[in-house]
């Protein structure tokens, strides 16, 4: 499923590209990203991982373009009829915007495509990027769940922010 945006366009993703296997294997970027996600990316590794993503009925996995450009991903988990958002957008493409439009995009699919009544986020408290992103998408934070992730060799608190399908 394509889905057109403002400045963005969303592309159900077929395979890995090398944009995006730099990306993964960028700590910085990848710093609030959990501790499922690991270093050492190939094209192999993540058109592999691309392929399962696709073959789950419960995931949806976008990239992000800004005209033809490959500037990030998307990803929708589905799991008891409610959605999960996480993203990344490439550092030089970051502060555009483009994180809050991606973010709108997929939330209104899930809700008007999906049927979903319910979109979350898991973000670490330190990722305030993050945090202002969802809540500029409509998000509101929910409630801190306490050391629910693993960053850094620690566990860490998460924060959970959640949009409800009002209409
Ligand atoms: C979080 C992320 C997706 C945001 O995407 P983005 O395209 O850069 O965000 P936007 O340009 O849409 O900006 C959204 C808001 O976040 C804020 N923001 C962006 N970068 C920021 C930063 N480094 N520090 C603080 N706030 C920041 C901006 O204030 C902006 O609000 P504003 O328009 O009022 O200024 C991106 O920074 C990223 O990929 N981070 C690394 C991976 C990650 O943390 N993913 C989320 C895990 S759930």
């Amino acid at each position: 499923m394509r889905i057109e945006g403002y400045n963005i366009v969303l592309e159900v993703l077929e395979g890995a590209n090398l944009e995006m296997v730099i990306a993964l294997n960028d700590p910085h970027l990848m710093k609030y990203a959990g501790r499922v996600l690991q270093q050492n990316h190939t094209l192999e590794t993540q058109t592999e991982w691309v392929s399962k993503v696709n073959a789950n009925p419960n995931q949806r996995y976008w990239g992000i373009y800004e005209l033809s450009e490959f500037a990030g991903t998307i990803r929708l988990d589905i799991s008891n009829s409610v959605g999960l958002i996480s993203l990344w957008i490439i550092r030089k493409f970051q502060g555009h915007g483009y994180g809050v439009e991606a973010i709108n995009l997929v939330t209104d699919y899930a809700f008007k495509y999906l049927n979903l009544h319910r979109v979350e986020a898991g973000v670490l408290p330190e990722n305030t990027a993050s945090i202002k992103a969802f809540q500029k998408a409509d998000f509101v934070i929910e409630a801190t769940l306490k050391e629910r992730q693993w960053s850094e060799g620690k566990f860490v608190d998460e924060i959970i922010l959640r949009r409800l399908n009002v209409l």
